[in-house]
Formats: C-alpha cells, sequence, structure tokens
C-alpha cells in the first residue's frame, strides 16, 4: 500500500533521540556473516526495508538467518550458495557487497550486476580491478558476474578511482582477502566509519587486519573465521538527518547513540552555518536556527558525507543569502531540488553545484520523493514550510530511517504516515 507523510511545518522540535544501528555498516556486515560457518550475533541492527531485504538474500544464499528478539539477528551460514540472481541484485544495489563475502568463503561465485540509481551510476569497476590484483578470474557474462579465486593470492591494491576512495568496494576488497593466503595492501582503502566496524567485526572472527581507520589496509590471509558476537555502529546519518531537523525548525534537539569524530565535517558545517552545537557523552545537541550561508562539497570521509547534501541543502533553504552545494561524489544527486522547488525554494543547478537563494519563506505542497535522503529531506523542509506538505513514496524512506515520523512527532513534529489515499483529491501526483 503507498502511503505519503503529511506535514504541517512551524513548531520548533525539541527533544532527545537515539540513532538506530547503522544501514550502511549493516549491510556489509550481514554480507561478511557468510565467511565462517559459525553463528554471528549481531545487535543494534536497525528494523530498515534495505536490511530486511539483505537478510532474504542470506537466506537464499542458504544461512538461517533468525531475530531473537528485536534489533537482534543471529546469522549461521553452515553452506553457502555461490549465485546470487539478478531479481534479487536488481533491488538494492548494496546487495553488490555480497561479491567479497562469496570469494572469501567459496573462493567462486556468480552475482549479477546492479543496475544504477537515481542518484547516478553505480559502477563496480574498482571492486574488480581490487579481486583482479588478487588474481581473481573475472568474466562477464549475460549481466552476470563470474569469478574464480582459486589461484587468488595477497597483492598490493590500489583502489582509488576518480571520484576518490569506494566504500564498497573497500568492504569486497577487505572481504576477499581476509581468507586469501598471503598479504594485501589497500591504498586509498575508504575510513568511513562504516568500514571501520566491518574490519573491527572481522578482527573479532580472527581476521588479521592493521591500518583499520586509515587509508591504508593491510590484511593477512588467514584460513578461517570463526563466529563472534558484534554490536553495529550508530547511524551517523540518521543522527546528522536528525540534527537538521532540530535546526530547520529553530529547535533543540539531542541526539544519542553517535560519537562525534563520525561527523566531523557535518558538524563544522552546521557550526559555521550558526547552529549552536554542543558533543559531550550524552551525545549531539543542536540548538537554534541556522543564520549564515555556507559552502559546502561532499567528499569520501572524513570530508562532509553526500549522504547529508540533501539535509543541509534543505536547512540553507531557511537562511538569508547564497549556500553553494557541491558534490563531488554523486554529481547528479540533486533529484530533491526540482521537488524543493515546488515549495517555493530558489535553488540554481550549475553542473554538480546547487546555488541556494535561502530566506524565501517555503509553503507547503505535495512532493515526490525519489530516493532515501533526498525524502528524508524533502520532510525536512516541510516541518519550516508554512501549511502542509504531503510527502509520496515514502517507501524511499523506509529504506533508511527506522520510524521515522513517529520519531520527529516525538520531539513535537505535527506529522503524520497516511494511506496514498488520504491525499486530498487532485493533490495526488500520481
Ligand atoms: C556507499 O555506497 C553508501 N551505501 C552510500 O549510501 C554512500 O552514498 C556512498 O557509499 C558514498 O559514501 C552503502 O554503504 C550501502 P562508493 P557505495 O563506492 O559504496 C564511484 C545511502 O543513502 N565509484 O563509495 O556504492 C561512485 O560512482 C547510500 O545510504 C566508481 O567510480 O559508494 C561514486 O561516485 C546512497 N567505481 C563514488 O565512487 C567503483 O567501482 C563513491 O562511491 C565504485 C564507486
Amino acid at each position: 500500500m503507498l502511503e505519503v507523510a503529511r506535514i504541517v511545518g512551524g513548531r520548533a522540535l525539541r527533544g532527545e533521540v537515539r540513532a538506530a544501528g547503522s544501514k550502511n555498516a549493516c549491510l556489509p556486515i550481514l554480507a561478511a556473516c557468510l565467511l565462517t560457518p559459525e553463528t554471528v550475533t549481531l545487535r543494534n541492527v536497525p528494523d530498515l526495508s534495505d536490511v530486511r531485504y539483505m537478510a532474504d538474500i542470506l537466506r537464499h544464499q542458504g544461512a538461517e538467518v533468525t531475530s531473537p528478539e528485536p534489533g537482534t539477528l543471529v546469522v549461521r551460514a553452515a553452506t553457502v550458495g555461490h549465485r546470487t540472481p539478478y531479481d534479487l541484485v536488481r533491488k538494492m544495489r548494496a546487495s553488490i557487497c555480497l561479491l567479497g563475502a562469496l570469494v572469501g568463503r567459496l573462493r567462486r561465485c556468480e552475482i549479477a550486476l546492479p543496475g544504477g540509481c537515481v542518484i547516478g551510476p553505480r559502477p563496480i569497476d574498482l571492486h574488480l580491478k581490487g579481486l583482479a590484483r588478487l588474481g581473481c578470474d573475472i568474466r562477464h557474462e549475460a549481466g552476470y558476474l563470474h569469478v574464480d579465486a582459486s589461484s587468488a593470492r595477497g597483492s598490493y591494491v590500489f583502489l582509488g578511482g576518480r571520484m576518490g576512495s569506494t566504500v564498497l568496494g573497500t568492504a569486497n576488497l577487505v572481504m576477499a582477502a581476509v581468507l586469501t593466503p598471503g598479504a594485501t595492501r589497500i591504498d586509498s582503502a575508504a575510513c568511513e566509519p562504516e568500514v571501520t566496524d566491518l574490519c573491527q567485526m572481522l578482527v573479532r572472527m580472527g581476521a588479521r587486519i592493521s591500518g583499520i581507520g586509515s587509508p591504508c589496509l593491510i590484511v593477512e590471509g588467514v584460513d578461517a573465521l570463526r563466529g563472534c558476537e558484534h554490536t553495529v555502529i550508530g547511524d551517523r546519518i540518521e543522527a546528522g538527518t536528525y540534527l537538521v531537523a532540530g535546526a530547520i525548525t529553530g529547535g533543540d534537539v539531542l541526539v544519542r547513540g553517535v560519537p562525534e569524530q563520525h561527523l566531523g565535517a557535518f558538524l563544522d558545517k552546521l557550526e559555521a552555518a550558526g547552529v549552536t552545537l554542543e558533543s559531550g557523552p550524552d551525545g549531539l545537541r543542536a540548538r537554534g536556527r541556522a543564520t549564515r550561508p555556507i559552502e559546502v562539497t561532499t567528499q569520501p570521509f572524513p570530508g562532509f558525507p553526500t549522504d547529508l547534501q540533501a539535509q543541509v541543502l534543505a536547512l540553507q533553504l531557511t537562511v538569508d543569502g547564497l549556500t553553494t552545494v557541491t558534490e563531488r561524489v554523486y554529481p547528479a544527486r540533486f533529484m530533491h531540488v526540482p521537488e524543493l522547488q515546488r515549495m517555493g525554494a530558489e535553488i540554481d543547478l550549475e553542473g554538480a553545484t546547487a546555488i541556494v537563494k535561502g530566506g524565501r519563506p517555503l509553503s507547503g505542497a505535495p512532493v515526490m520523493a525519489s530516493d532515501l535522503r533526498a525524502s528524508a529531506a524533502l520532510i525536512l523542509a516541510g516541518l519550516a514550510a508554512r501549511g502542509e506538505t504531503w510527502v509520496q513514496r515514502l517507501y524511499h524512506l523506509d529504506r533508511g530511517y527506522e520510524a521515522f515520523e513517529r520519531r520527529l512527532a516525538a520531539l513535537g513534529a505535527d506529522i503524520a504516515r497516511l494511506p496514498a489515499s488520504a491525499m486530498p483529491t487532485g493533490l495526488a501526483d500520481d
């Protein structure tokens, strides 16, 4: 059933919220459970459609996946199938992180090539370059990758691409290398906290990885990995989204569960925009509005995260002056702009840069979500707009935000999730 979010703007959000477990840590970590026949217990697992979907893919590969209590998943992959079909991969391109896990465990795999998505092409040339450097034989056939790693050995890999490092490319290469004989050195590895969380779990399983958290990872292959228990880190993108919800409404929001060092560049820009920030053992707190225009450029970690680009762009609509937002990770990631323009936003797109002429009043309108982070940005704009905003195709939001509207309502927002049929006639776009 299609659902919409109905938001009536104008309320300052106040209170505290705990970030759920990180989606982007959890997805490769679930794939890594296939690297051992023993039991892996994961805690702080977020209740998201992408996570439920990844659990179904693991079941398809032959793993037993149970949830003894909310937030906990127990995975046991006694045996694992080597083939992952297109109809599974195409629905969630992050399933490409099965590639490294299947190569690591089975020394071979047949996996469908993922498609692109609305935020732009999602190539995997770096993933394949890394596996080829390990000596894997890789064939493309009828939309599938056939990988044979029977003669793979540890090697040196420079994993940087034209856009810098690759998050899932690094995850895939590490998962392949931990069970590949010899030493593998990965330069220009991604340093995102989600990659660090994966590596720390792999070490708990008996992998030998050094340089964790740095752009240079060194993996010593071992014969086998054991089961473990692991608590997934908090979702820094969700945390940043709630901090923007506080700032865009001129409220006072405390977000627990994510350390400030996971959001350094983002917090730096929020402060530059004039938001009062506090960080301490209790969490991260945003008070008051943004008051200054800023210049934002997205980059791989520790740079400003592309997954918070749409949210900070929405925030700067409420600030007098010109804010520039430049995408150096996904240059086409501006599907939220035409929808924000329907709400009265004045934004000029010049290639990979959005020039935001902030300070114009935002008025509520029916808008269409296009992707996960754009849908969050539209809701944030609705919190600051005058009148009613209807955000359609809410399934995009549910991929990465757990009970988003309920938790915003708990902070004082006037927001509700309704069936699409509840939209006043003539407002629905589809
Ligand atoms: C991860 O995607 C995240 N997804 C994305 O979050 C996030 O936006 C992205 O990293 C960047 O931080 C998950 O972790 C599940 P990349 P990933 O490989 O790994 C280019 C969200 O909203 N590239 O780091 O697929 C690529 O085109 C999602 O939660 C190549 O050129 O991203 C992009 O421009 C959206 N060749 C850049 O690198 C490759 O082989 C970064 O991509 C791989 C990537």
